[in-house]
């Protein structure tokens, strides 16, 4: 019997593979270890009292701000077309702008992937609308309004090339869930651009809960792995700070 299997024949081959599969995928397949959350009594201005790794999260930016995000100034703070020239998009890439507002970012990007899209995740249905509108408005195809939820971006397994958040994380109630399932949807080498304000510089005009160091971004990627690749610091106020997939 065991003679039979050691010799190479289709049958011994497809055992092989399936017990392999099954090493890989079931048997050795770890979920990641949730760090956990704490819950202060007091909470700080703009917080919502609720801490990961040390992090107060702040609360969520409402619609109702919406403008803000297209003010005019915001070309001159963040540079948006150099931080999108600066992530190395190919033109099909597929592409999740997750917590993307209005589509500040998302419909830049869109114009670098035109044979790709732009998957722009919010958990607020008034910043969809706001993005179906300019849609509407610009005749744009290839950006997809995607209704995410607190704990789930809602993005199917290994179907995006990279993430990017801007001025986004930070606010996010339930960051791990939220990481785990981005990683989930990228492909293997896919990428996460992560863009906060810098939390080590005072002279940024920003609340402290709407900043992060880069110390603070990196310990919270490393719970999943993902490589640091480099941080890219051309930008006034904001670090550009980017993960990789492995494997
Ligand atoms: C400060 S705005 C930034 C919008 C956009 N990235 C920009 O730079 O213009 C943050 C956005 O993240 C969204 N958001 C918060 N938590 C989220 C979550 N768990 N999933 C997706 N979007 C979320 C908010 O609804 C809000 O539209």
């Amino acid at each position: 019997m065991i003679h039979y299997f050691l010799r190479f024949t289709p049958i011994s081959v497809f055992y092989a593979l399936a017990v392999l599969w099954f090493i890989t995928n079931v048997a050795f397949a770890q979920e990641i270890a949730h760090p956990g959350y704490e819950v202060a009594p007091e909470r700080r201005t703009t917080g919502i009292g609720k801490f990961y790794m040390g992090r107060e999260i702040s609360f969520v930016m409402g619609h109702q701000a919406a403008q803000w995000l297209n003010r005019p100034s915001r070309i001159q703070e963040e540079m948006p077309d150099q931080v999108v020239a600066n992530m190395g998009l190919s033109a099909d890439d597929v592409v999740a702008d997750i917590g993307a507002g209005s589509g500040y970012f998302s419909f830049r990007i869109a114009a670098t992937v035109p044979e790709g899209k732009v998957l722009a995740v919010d958990i607020q249905p008034e910043m969809l609308q706001l993005i179906e509108e300019q849609k509407a408005s610009d005749r744009i195809v290839n950006v997809v309004g995607v209704l995410g939820e607190i704990d789930d971006p809602n993005l199917p397994a290994e179907s995006i090339d990279a993430a990017i958040m801007v001025d986004a994380y930070h606010e996010f109630s339930h960051p791990f869930e939220m990481i785990n399932g981005i990683y989930k949807a990228l492909r293997p080498e896919g990428r996460i651009f992560l863009l906060e304000y810098r939390g080590e510089d005072s002279s940024v005009p920003i609340r402290p809960l709407h900043k992060m160091t880069e110390e603070q971004v990196v310990k919270e990627m490393s719970v999943f792995g993902l490589e640091w690749t480099e941080t890219l610091d051309f930008l006034p106020w904001q670090h550009m700070m980017i993960f990789t997939k492995r494997g």
